[in-house]
This record gives C-alpha cells, sequence and structure tokens, in this order.
C-alpha cells in the first residue's frame, strides 16, 4: 500500500468552539506521519475554490484555546449540485490531496458521502454545538456552548431574583433539544421546551410556573429549545395565562464564540489524532466518533443512517428536580 503524501482539512457548517483544537490536531498528526497538510478555507466552498493555506507546526500553534475556526467556514449551495462537487474533485486532482478531513455536522457529512462517492477518500470529525449528530455520543463544540449558556442564565437569574419576573430564554440548537435539555437541567428551570417532547403547554409551563409560586419562589426561568418554539410567543403566551410579564432573551450566537472548555480541547485533540491515523492506516471514508467513552471510526454510510434521541429519562429528571413531580411518559 503506498503511503499517503498529502490531505486536506475543512471547517464547514456552523462554527464550534473546538473546531481550531481539531485542526491544530489534524495538521500536527499529519506533520508526525510526514503527510503533508493543507487547510482548506470556508468549508466545502474552499474546496471548489482552491481556497487553501499550507497548515506548519507553527502556524496551528496558540489554537487550543481559541474559539471560531481559523480556516473560516460556510455552507456552501454550489457543493450540493453535482457541477460543484465535480470542481470540488478538480481541485483534490490538482493540489494531489489524498484524502479531506472535514470537521462539522450532519450537513458537512452529507457533502462528505457524496465527495467519498466520487472517489475522494474522506473522514469526518464530529463538530457542532447542537450535539444532534447520530453517529456519535459527543460533538465537538457542546460543551462549550452549554457552559456559555448557562453562564448567562445564571446572570439572568440573578436580576430575575431581584425584580422577581419571569424569564424566558432560548437556546440553539437547531432541530434538536440536547443543549436546551442540558442546560436547563443545569440552571434549574421551572420549564425546559425540547421538540422531541409533545408540548402541553398549560400542563409543561403555566402549571410548572404556577406550582413554583405556590412552593414560594417569585421568579421564574422557561428554557426553550429554538426547535421547540418561539422565546417571544411563549413569553406572550405565559402573559395571557399568568398576567405576568416576562422578559425575553434569545442568546443565539454567542453560544456558538468563546475560548472551548477542556472537554472540547481534549476530545477534538483526539479525534483529529485518530481522523489521521485512519488514513495513515489506510483506512477513510468514516466517521470519528465517540461511544462509551471511546473514539471509534464507524464507515460514512452506516454513519449517515444513524439516529440519536433525546434521553427522555433526563427530561423525566429535570422535571423532578423542581417539584417532585413527573409529568412525563419517558416514552413521549
Ligand atoms: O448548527 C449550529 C447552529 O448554531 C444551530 O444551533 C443554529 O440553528 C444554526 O447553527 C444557526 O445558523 P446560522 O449561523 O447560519 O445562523
Amino acid at each position: 500500500m503506498a503511503k499517503i503524501k498529502r490531505i486536506g482539512v475543512l471547517t464547514s457548517g456552523g462554527d464550534a468552539p473546538g473546531m481550531n483544537a481539531a485542526v491544530r490536531a489534524v495538521a500536527r498528526t499529519a506533520l508526525a506521519n510526514d503527510i503533508e497538510c493543507i487547510g482548506i478555507r470556508r468549508g466545502w466552498q474552499g474546496l471548489i475554490n482552491a481556497d487553501f493555506i499550507q497548515l506548519t507546526r507553527e502556524n496551528v500553534g496558540h489554537l487550543l484555546s481559541r474559539g471560531g475556526t481559523i480556516l473560516y467556514t460556510a455552507r456552501s449551495q454550489e457543493f450540493m449540485t453535482d457541477e460543484g462537487r465535480q470542481k470540488a474533485v478538480v481541485t483534490c486532482k490538482m493540489l494531489g490531496l489524498e484524502g479531506i478531513v472535514a470537521i462539522g455536522g450532519d450537513g458537512t457529512f452529507a457533502g462528505a458521502l457524496e465527495l467519498s462517492r466520487l472517489g475522494v477518500s474522506v473522514v469526518g470529525i464530529p463538530a457542532t454545538i447542537d450535539n444532534d449528530v447520530g453517529c456519535t455520543n459527543y460533538t465537538i463544540g457542546f460543551d462549550s456552548a452549554c457552559n456559555t449558556a448557562i453562564e448567562c442564565i445564571d446572570k439572568l437569574r440573578d436580576t430575575m431574583q431581584s425584580h422577581e419576573r419571569c424569564s424566558v430564554v432560548e437556546v440553539m440548537g437547531r432541530n434538536a433539544g440536547f443543549l436546551a435539555l442540558y442546560v436547563g437541567t443545569a440552571v434549574g428551570a421551572t420549564a425546559v421546551l425540547v421538540p422531541e417532547h409533545k408540548l402541553d403547554f398549560e400542563r409543561d409551563v403555566i402549571e410548572r410556573i404556577r406550582a413554583s409560586r405556590l412552593a414560594g419562589y417569585t421568579h421564574f426561568m422557561v428554557v426553550v429549545a429554538e426547535g421547540a418554539g418561539n422565546a417571544f410567543e411563549v413569553g406572550s403566551k405565559i402573559h395571557d395565562a399568568l398576567g405576568i410579564q416576562p422578559t425575553i432573551t434569545v442568546i443565539g450566537h454567542i453560544q456558538r464564540g468563546g475560548a472551548p472548555t477542556g472537554r472540547d480541547r481534549e476530545t477534538a485533540t483526539r479525534m483529529g489524532y485518530h481522523a489521521v491515523e485512519a488514513f495513515a492506516e489506510g483506512r477513510g471514508n468514516c466517521i470519528i466518533a465517540t461511544q462509551e467513552g471511546s473514539i471509534v471510526e464507524i464507515p460514512i454510510e452506516e454513519a449517515m443512517n444513524m439516529k440519536k434521541h433525546l434521553q427522555m429519562d433526563r427530561y423525566q429528571i429535570m422535571e423532578i428536580m423542581q417539584f417532585g413531580s413527573n409529568h412525563v411518559n419517558v416514552n413521549d
């Protein structure tokens, strides 16, 4: 088997804290294996446009603690077309790239799968704050984003408590509630709305605020996953039902910024290492995932068909912590 000489690495889709740590790990592991590493800028669009930089030991230095991605990122419409992907293949041939490490979420991996069908070997590293990639327990960026949201909500709680108010906070997560449930549990939210749980507004929000008031509380924290509803609408329904005027906070893109946590740096480093080892040992077309605490390689076709469900027992725990009541059927 001929030894691989040169690979490319790119970040695509929404950025996530820890992407830079993954780029660093990919570049340094490649160099340690005498493999040249090219940074493709602006995701799949950069592969189409041959927008690249040479990665060296030095220029990936001081990246562990840096948020965002030095390679920039994009959501490429052109790469979704056959024509666009053919151009990307031409770039790989022109630059002599024998493999591509694609760092991102489901959308990034859908692109990687298409490229692999055109003969370019790809390895995916899951990185998205949403933690919604089916084949892996964990995606880089989730822990950092949760901690950012928790810090924001802790601050909000101080002023909500002083003014005896109700707060409705919307967090990201796209169509999944992993981030909202984790954050809601960690801040002791009065109610958490996630897309995976069919909402009964009266039971899941109004009654919970009422029960909280009856228990003696005078401030309330409602966390809404963006996929479960709009914080302004939730606030106005609370106003209609209870006559109080909630304050609305959409945390938004702040969740995607900032220095990655230790967990994200460490996971990104191990995933980056394993991605390059896969190429160095003659494998490819796989996703580097975490399962039961270990790093595993899953063939990309299989990985794309895997589903991950929100753990409804965790939803139940969140509910019990507030009132000791258990409204949710774990099979909901
Ligand atoms: O996938 C990451 C994510 O931050 C989602 O949580 C959110 O729905 C989306 O990206 C926002 O995308 P954009 O940066 O294009 O606004």
